[in-house]
């Protein structure tokens, strides 16, 4: 977003005219930010034969998603319904990765019927696989980290290790059982760290985890180090450092494929760090009050459309579009749900006054596709510029 002549402008759109056109609230998707995303991210691993599948989740938007499709990458889905709309858009099932987990076996029969491939998070999936399809079905395996790596928000007492998803260290020894029992040809292991992956070793040591159970399955052409790269959400943020992260894959997998003559494919899962920084959520300030020495801004938007605050105490940039110049001063902004909904505390903002505009950056992950009509609210417009 860029201010010209005191104007805030978006993709070349004055901000206000979107906002006059389309109401608010708003989401607004910026285009060529999306396929600046996915060439930084190409290029970085473009030593590598790799291949991208788009966390869907992040937001499943269908235009987001037709420009996906148009860039060559694949989808990462964990509904049916998921992959029925990626299908829907166009995807070839076998560029689409299901990895389920609590759902009915039901929903992965149907899966495999469509022709998606499954990537399978636990044994009771694993054995039903195998006495359904008698090794019919190949599969990719998920496996739980088991890494402590500094760097999550919520890492510090071993978020990795309390993370649910993925067949254990000490359950592998089982899942090799249930594959030599039911001949379950596995192409393919994937592990997905975290979803704020900071340090730029994540990947390489979790690369290894994976070679290591490679080399025990010798059907094994491809690694999926899942998704999780942040990009920044403020100013003073650090970029996450691409080159490094796949660095840090150089040596694993060089050993590997020079100890087995294996090369493996690499795959990847990222949905925030292509689709984040695109989105802007636009809000209208409806009522300034003022309790005590706190001075509230509410606005037309509110949990219900852009749950990560409440969610995960986390910090989106807010500006105020129709007053850039105004002098600074010190304001809350709350939602307008029924609720305790704070979007921002005590911000240093140009003057809010009634009828102004707001704008929520980085909003274009895990916003829209989270959104609920909480309070019979319903859902906000979406308009891909
Ligand atoms: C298995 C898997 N892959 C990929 C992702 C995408 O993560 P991110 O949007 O942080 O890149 C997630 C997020 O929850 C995930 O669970």
């Amino acid at each position: 977003m860029q201010l010209i002549d005191g104007h805030w402008q978006l993709a070349g759109h004055d901000v206000e005219d979107l906002a006059d056109q389309h109401g608010t609230p708003l989401y607004l998707y910026d285009e060529q930010t999306i396929r600046r995303q996915v060439k930084r991210f190409r290029d970085a691993f473009s030593a590598f034969d790799h291949r991208i599948h788009y966390a869907m989740k992040a937001n499943s938007n269908r235009d987001v998603l037709s420009l996906m499709k148009k860039l060559d990458l694949g989808i990462d889905a964990v509904s049916i319904h998921e992959i029925r709309l990626a299908l829907e858009i166009g995807f070839d099932s076998h560029e689409i990765l299901f990895t389920p987990n609590g759902v009915p076996f039901d929903e992965l029969e149907q899966a495999i019927e469509l022709g998606v491939r499954l990537n399978i998070e636990n044994l009771s999936y694993l054995d039903k696989l195998g006495e359904a399809y008698q090794g019919d079905v190949p599969c990719t395996l998920r496996v739980h980290p088991g890494l402590v790596m500094p760097g999550s928000p919520r890492d510090a007492t071993g978020w990795y290790q309390r993370s649910r998803f993925g067949i254990g260290g000490d359950q592998i020894s089982e899942a090799l059982r249930l594959i030599e029992l039911h001949q379950i040809r596995v192409e393919g292991l994937h592990v997905h760290s975290s979803s704020m992956i900071l340090d730029e070793q994540v990947f390489g040591a979790a690369a290894a985890v994976l070679l290591d159970l490679a080399r025990k399955l010798p059907s094994v052409r491809a690694i999926d180090l899942g998704g999780g790269i942040r990009p920044p959400y403020r100013a003073e943020d650090d970029h996450p450092d691409l080159d490094a992260l796949a660095l840090s894959l150089t040596k694993p997998l060089e050993q590997f494929e020079n100890e087995t003559g294996r090369s493996l494919q690499l795959w990847f899962e990222p949905g925030r760090y292509l689709v984040a920084e695109s989105g802007t959520l636009l809000t209208r300030v409806h009522v300034i009050k003022q309790l005590g020495d706190r001075i509230i801004a509410g606005v037309d938007t509110g949990f219900h459309q852009l749950l990560r605050p409440k969610l995960y105490d986390a910090w989106h940039e807010i500006r105020n579009i129709s007053n850039p110049e105004g002098s600074q001063h010190l304001i809350d902004i709350s939602g307008c749900l029924c609720e305790e909904d704070d979007l921002a505390l005590q911000r240093s903002l140009p003057e809010v006054r009634e009828g102004h505009l707001l704008a929520i950056l980085n909003a274009g992950a895990y916003g829209y596709s989270m959104a609920s009509t909480y309070n019979s609210r319903p859902l906000p417009a979406e308009v891909v510029l």
